[in-house]
């Protein structure tokens, strides 16, 4: 698996319950998570809120059978269809699952595409297929939507690995919003403080237009100064951004990047949620 272990995929799971298959949020979430970990991403959590907006898109669906296309929302979707009874959690995702071959990671496209690779597909087939397609693309879109995200999103992820972290960090736009409507107040005096929040926030300040790279490379860098056995930071130095950047429960970030009013200073903030650096605990 290449670097972007911060694969993110917000599924909106709607369910077909065409004859009240009885999965239960543990069935989804195992099958799901078993297939993340297969190709080395973390696991997914339950939410109640897109359980409920699948329930009510299954009503709607549920009338005339009709899956042509997903609905417009804010999340991505995955919808399968049987005529031959319940589909399990389980064979839910393994529908979906089954596109994999067809799915070439590097290049980022579905062998479905290529012209030279004819399929004689069942109903089912393509369906699972249309999943993969459906799946593929928000792999790569909503894990970060831009090459700045995604660098901020890797950079995070690379200092976890480094000291053994395999839960990844994923970009969250509420999160992203919070630090660009922070960055707003921020910029016209330039003085970087912590903003009131129940996220965690790393800051970080510069004379030049800095890059993502340099913003969490100041971060990074204060690993040298952090003693894990005694979970403490050496004598007037910082740690603080550094084990907010390694806290193994902060899974989301979305981070800003301002100028300032006086043209030729520059912020950026970050923040985490669940928040890190939680005192007496230590990071991972
Ligand atoms: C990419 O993301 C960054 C950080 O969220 C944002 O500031 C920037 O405007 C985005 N760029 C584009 C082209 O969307
Ligand atoms: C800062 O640098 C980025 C590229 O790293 C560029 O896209 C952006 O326009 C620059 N901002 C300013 C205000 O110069």
């Amino acid at each position: 698996m290449p670097s972007t272990s911060a694969i993110f995929c917000l599924l909106a799971l709607a369910t077909i319950h065409l004859s009240s298959a009885h999965n239960k949020p543990e069935d989804y979430l195992k099958a799901h998570n078993e297939a993340r970990a297969s190709v080395g991403v973390g696991p997914m959590s339950w939410d109640h809120k897109l359980a409920d907006y699948s329930h009510k898109h299954a009503q709607k669906l549920k009338g005339n059978c009709n899956l042509k296309k997903p609905q417009v929302s804010k999340y991505s979707e995955t919808i399968a269809w049987s005529s031959q009874g319940e589909i399990t959690a389980a064979e839910f995702v393994k529908m979906c699952m089954d596109g994999k071959p067809l799915y070439d990671y590097n290049s980022n496209i579905c062998a479905l595409n290529a012209k030279s690779t004819p399929q004689v597909m069942s109903p089912i087939n393509s369906l699972a297929i249309f999943h993969l397609v459906v799946l593929a693309a928000r792999i790569h879109l909503s894990s970060a939507n831009n090459a700045t995200q995604q660098r901020y999103v890797h950079l995070h992820n690379e200092a976890r690995r480094n000291v053994g972290i395999g839960i990844g960090m994923t970009w969250d736009k509420t999160l992203e919003d919070h630090a660009h409507s922070y960055a707003q107040k921020l910029k016209v005096d330039c003085i970087i403080e912590h903003s009131v929040s129940h996220y965690g926030e790393n800051l970080a300040w510069a004379d030049y237009n800095f890059t993502v790279d340099h913003i969490v490379k100041m971060w990074v860098d204060e690993k040298q100064f952090y003693d894990y056995n005694s979970n403490t930071c050496a004598p007037n130095q910082m740690c603080g951004h550094y084990t907010q950047v390694v806290w193994r429960k902060s899974v989301r970030l979305g981070c800003a990047k301002e100028r300032c009013n006086n043209n030729h200073q520059f912020i950026a903030i970050c923040n985490y949620d669940p928040p890190g650096n939680a005192a007496g605990e230590r990071p991972f």
